[in-house]
């Protein structure tokens, strides 16, 4: 028998207790031994408490019984959980975690004690809810150097511009219903404004490169501008907007690194991720791309991948599975707008025909877009390819030609 403590009792916290108990025997049967949940951490009063005996408030009795072998974190948020964490790994219990916020900040760190401890720090579900991929990543596909990552790594702003693109849906509406299906994170700011994806997409390129990239390195922007327009517009070109998080190795040896709203050409497969669902991209110089799809986002999905970790902690309980990355540094992420693309470009101007016909002066490759039913005034278009400082340039250009630019999308190559 070995025993689990659980910290947290929120979405996440409930699913995993739900499955523990719903597929005892099989887990049971794939663990090679039996596991029972002796706590559960809660910070609030439960009048009527399920699972009777096991609620406390005290990490204190967690962290000193060593009888518990295996910690679940899923309170979410840093503090108080790295601490918690931390003090778990030094009492050499093992632990398995869901928070993307904390791997993000301190997976390195945390790693680094989980090695020096010889117990074993898991997050399966930091990434993708219920697909699997920290594990196809650190094992599956160690045989390759990987070339990029490209994903959609947040459910929540995926359904919200599924809705948007599919009926045309309210950005407010669309977002309530995400949280009333439980995909929201507390705050949800962290979801529209890109944090989400961006601690997921620096999980994957610590993973994938061995070192660690942190969230405050990451050049981030959320969905929180984009129109109605921009959707028609993005239909016309031929493809969607996406939440994209994307990060390659360029041949300086740092690392280009990005989230941001992208147009996805209706080829590429991560175009036809809806809803809920997450699609991650990996380019290996051996497999070609391998894509990962899945419910990136729910109490159960996410829940599965935390049991699933738990069963691999209880299998290695006295053998340390090999995941790790070192520190990372302030030079490792090259400025974002070294990076070579197309964008889409819309603007209004006084006169459109004058003023798309200084645009593709400037911009090499231009091709106008249209939409029905577009305001007097309003022109799009798209550039061709160029480092992002010279299209941010040539945008400055435009404006003093009387043009004001309302939006820029880049054009993403996945
Ligand atoms: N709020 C997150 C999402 C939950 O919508 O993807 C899963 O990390």
């Amino acid at each position: 028998m070995v025993e689990i403590a659980v910290m947290g009792y929120g979405v996440v916290g409930t699913g995993v207790i739900e499955v523990l108990a719903k597929h005892s025997d099989g887990l049971t049967r794939r663990a090679h031994e039996q596991m029972h949940v002796k706590y559960v951490l809660v910070r609030r009063d439960f009048p009527e408490p399920p699972l009777m005996g096991t609620f406390t408030k005290s990490f204190e009795q967690i962290v000193n019984d060593a009888e518990v072998k295996i910690v679940v974190e899923v309170m979410g948020g840093l503090h108080p959980a790295y601490d918690y964490v931390r003090r778990c790994l030094l009492a050499g219990k093992s632990v398995v975690t869901s928070n993307k916020e904390l791997v993000a900040a301190k997976g390195a760190d945390l790693l680094q004690i989980a090695k020096d401890h010889n117990v074993n720090f898991l997050f399966e579900a930091s990434v993708g809810g219920g697909i699997p991929i920290i594990r196809p990543m650190s094992q599956c596909l160690a045989a390759n150097v990987v070339i990029g990552v490209a994903g959609i790594l947040n459910g929540t702003t995926n359904y919200i511009l599924t809705k948007m693109f599919r009926n045309g849906a309210d950005f407010k509406d669309a977002l309530a219903e995400a949280q009333r299906l439980g995909y929201a994170e507390r705050d949800p700011t962290a979801d529209i404004e890109g944090l989400d994806a961006c601690r997921k997409i620096c999980i994957l390129a610590s993973l994938a490169y061995g070192k660690h990239v942190y969230p405050e390195q990451v050049h981030t922007e959320g969905i929180t501008k984009i129109t109605k327009a921009d959707v028609e517009y993005a239909e016309k070109w031929g493809g969607v907007v996406k939440l994209i998080g994307e990060v390659k190795r360029v041949e300086s040896g740092k690392v280009q690194i990005i989230v941001c709203p992208m147009l996805v050409d209706r080829e590429s497969q991560l175009s036809n991720v809806d809803d809920v669902f997450n699609g991650i991209m990996v380019r290996g110089d051996i497999t070609g791309d391998v894509v990962f799809y899945g419910k990136g986002a729910g109490k159960m999905p996410t829940a599965s991948a935390v049991v699933a970790d738990v069963i691999d902690c209880v299998k290695h309980l006295k053998a340390r599975k090999y995941l790790y990355w070192s520190d990372g540094s302030p030079d490792y992420v090259e400025d974002y707008r070294e990076a070579v693309r197309a964008f889409y470009i819309r603007a209004h101007a006084v006169n459109c025909d004058n003023a798309f016909e200084k645009a593709a002066e400037l911009f090499p490759g231009a091709s106008r877009l249209t939409r029905k039913n577009a305001p007097a005034g309003e022109f799009a278009f798209t550039t061709g390819k160029m480092p992002e400082k010279e299209c941010d340039r040539k945008l400055q250009q435009l404006v003093s030609s009387s043009v004001t630019v309302d939006g820029r999308i880049r054009i993403g190559e996945m």
